[in-house]
Order: C-alpha cells, then sequence, then structure tokens
C-alpha cells in the first residue's frame, strides 16, 4: 500500500464520520455516526446537529484511528468538509481538522461535499472513473454532470427548486413516515402498487429537444405539492391509511422516472455511455435499476454502496487525495462555506462558477 495517509471529516449535515486512507482507495478505518435526535422533529435541526457534532467528534475519530491500527501522529494529511452544508455543523469539522493539522504539522484540506459524492464510487470500483455522465442526487443537491476528467465538471443542470432527496423527505413527512424519508418511501413502497396514482412528470413532455430551455431541468415542489393534494383526497375520503404504500410507489417512481430520463438525455447529447450516480438518493433501489436498464447492456452505470453514497469521511479522504496531488493543501485560514463553490464547476462554453449561491 502507497500514497499518503489521509484523515477525511465529514460533519456537514446529520452524519459525524471520520476515515482513514492509504492513497486513492484503501480503506483502513471508517466510522458513520448518524444522528437519531432529528427523527423527532421530522427533518434537521441546524442547531442540534451541531451540537451532537461536537459531542462524538472526539470519539468518531479515535474510532477511525483505532480501526485503521494508526496514530495522530502517522497521517500525512487531515481533510475536512468545508462546505456547502449547515454552517454550523461544518465549523464543528472544519475547527476540528485545523487544529490538528496546525498540531501536527501536516497539510490541511478542505473539501467540497458534492465533489466527494463524486468521488465515492472509485473507493468500490476502481474503473468508477472519468468520463461518465454523473447524476448528484443528496438532499441539498440535484445536479446533472459531464465529467471529461476529474477536477474538470460541466453543469448541465442542477434543480430550479427541491432537490430530489428533498423531495423523498417531504413527501414522507405528508405520509406521516419516518425522517429521513427515502428510505422510508422505499420501504413502504414494496408493498405499493405504482400505476394507482398518476403524478404529473416535472418539466418531462414530448416535444423537448436539447435546444429547450427545460431539456435538462428539473423541478420536485410541483410533484411534492401534487402527492401534498392527493394526500389530502384520500384524507377527506378515509381512505389514506390503506393508500399509502401506493402513494409511495407511485411518487418514487415519478422522481425515479424524471432523473433516469433526464440523465439518460445528458448520455445520448455528450454520446457518452459512462454513469456515474451518487448522493444519498443514489441508494435508491429503484433509481439504480431504472438507470441500468435504459441504459442498456453497451452502457456502464457507477454507484457506491449504501455505506458509500450516503454522508461519510471515506469520500472526503478519497477528494483529499486527489486534490492534494492536483493542488497542494489549503491555507489554514480555511473556513467553513455553507454554499461553497464546486471547484472545477462550469456551464457549458462558460468560465468557471465561481459561487453555487
Ligand atoms: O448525500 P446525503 O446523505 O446527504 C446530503 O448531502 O444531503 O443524502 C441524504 C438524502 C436524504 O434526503 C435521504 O432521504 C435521501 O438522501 N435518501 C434516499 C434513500 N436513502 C437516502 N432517497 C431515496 N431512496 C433511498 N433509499
Ligand atoms: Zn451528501
Amino acid at each position: 500500500m502507497t500514497g499518503p495517509l489521509i484523515l477525511g471529516l465529514e460533519t456537514s449535515c446529520d452524519e459525524t464520520s471520520a476515515a482513514v486512507l492509504r492513497g486513492p482507495s484503501h480503506l483502513l478505518g471508517h466510522v458513520v455516526l448518524s444522528q437519531d435526535v432529528h427523527a423527532l422533529y421530522g427533518g434537521v435541526v441546524p442547531e442540534l446537529a451541531a451540537r451532537a457534532h461536537l459531542q462524538v467528534i472526539d470519539d468518531v475519530v479515535a474510532g477511525a484511528l483505532r480501526e485503521a491500527g494508526v496514530g495522530l501522529e502517522d497521517l500525512d494529511a487531515v481533510a475536512v468538509t468545508a462546505g456547502p452544508g449547515l454552517i454550523g455543523a461544518l465549523l464543528v469539522g472544519v475547527c476540528w481538522a485545523k487544529a490538528a493539522a496546525f498540531a501536527l504539522g501536516k497539510p490541511l484540506l478542505g473539501v467540497h461535499h458534492m465533489e466527494a459524492h463524486l468521488f465515492a464510487p472509485s473507493l468500490e470500483d476502481p474503473e468508477a472513473e472519468p468520463p461518465f455522465v454523473a447524476l448528484l442526487v443528496s438532499g441539498g443537491h440535484t445536479m446533472l454532470l459531464h465529467v471529461p476528467r476529474w477536477g474538470e465538471y460541466v453543469l448541465l443542470k442542477q434543480t430550479r427548486d427541491d432537490a430530489a432527496g428533498e423531495a423523498f423527505d417531504k413527501v414522507a413527512k405528508l405520509l406521516g413516515l419516518p425522517y429521513p424519508g427515502g428510505p422510508s418511501i422505499q420501504r413502504v413502497a414494496q408493498a405499493g402498487d405504482a400505476a394507482r396514482h398518476r403524478f404529473p412528470t416535472p418539466l418531462l413532455h414530448g416535444g423537448q429537444d436539447p435546444s429547450s430551455q427545460d431539456y435538462y431541468d428539473f423541478s420536485f415542489s410541483g410533484l411534492k405539492t401534487a402527492v401534498g393534494n392527493r394526500v389530502a383526497e384520500l384524507e377527506d375520503a378515509g381512505t389514506l391509511e390503506s393508500e399509502i404504500p401506493h402513494v409511495a410507489a407511485s411518487f418514487q417512481a415519478t422522481a425515479v422516472d424524471v432523473l433516469a430520463t433526464k440523465t439518460l438525455r445528458a448520455v445520448e447529447e455528450t454520446g457518452c455511455r459512462r454513469v456515474l450516480v451518487g448522493g444519498g438518493v443514489s441508494a435508491n433501489r429503484l433509481l439504480k435499476e431504472v438507470l441500468a436498464e435504459r441504459l442498456g447492456d453497451d452502457g456502464r452505470l457507477f454507484y457506491g454502496s449504501p455505506r458509500i453514497s450516503l454522508d461519510n469521511g471515506a469520500m472526503i479522504a478519497r477528494t483529499a487525495a486527489f486534490r492534494l496531488e492536483a493542488n497542494g493543501a489549503s491555507p489554514l485560514s480555511l473556513n467553513a462555506s455553507a454554499g461553497l463553490a464546486f471547484p472545477g464547476l462550469r456551464r457549458r462554453g462558460a468560465p468557471e462558477i465561481s459561487s453555487t449561491r
């Protein structure tokens, strides 16, 4: 095993995670702790997330080091999610990493959370390398990218409103299912008939071509409203309880259809039949099945196991291994940024985008 020994920290939302990685892909230790306090509120409460990170971060790092059989002094670099995310939560990881890098006299690396979701599948599959079309679907983002090489990200589209994961979370709440919504909907939908309820497929209609303004656009707030209206009707009719699996299955099928259709449009236009799906929603089984089916035998679909798809420290260390070599370390003045710009992101034919806000 060669390459630097990197500690990766992730605290951008409601997972506290640390990983020890040797080189680009030898994962030696990995601890992911999901905060359960938010289930009480049906969504992540930022202040509680920050406090919970603070309480466990020392133990989470110690656990990852112990599993790897190394000490802090053995590390070659300390990497951390610098954004985007919840600012209070991000600050816990960034402050911890800065203090450790300073005390150890080792390089510090601030990592972009969504770039890390792109790198995650390569931890498990050495072939999950560019070029590929990437669908990034998480609780905060929905992005369609063309990635000719690491560090070069051509943005085809991002969502106009709610992110895909946010739509799963909000629909789950409407149906009275526990947070996080994605796994709840997937579980309940297994017993449902996806053809029972018809919901509109937002920004998806015949007659669109690559020159159409909304060809790649995603919008999930209309779909969420349509589900909300149906739930109200079923409640009035007194049949909601028995219809929950069917509504969940119908919503899931609609959301997956939109995501897969737009991704396949990007495949056709770029001529690149290699697709990577990353972010928490890529843990969705139906999404992977539909993408694989539509890509066909001459395409390749890359995704990580659920542990690597959901927020984790391993993907942060993996991205840092690339960034350390490509750009060197971050300054110790690194700060957390809720709207951190995606490094190397540009619109087609346009210069780099300097802010995601
Ligand atoms: O990437 P992630 O762990 O955190 C963010 O960066 O936001 O993604 C979390 C999102 C949540 O919205 C959650 O409901 C969704 O991913 N999710 C899923 C599934 N597992 C997690 N959505 C659909 N199906 C799943 N199986
Ligand atoms: Zn994430």
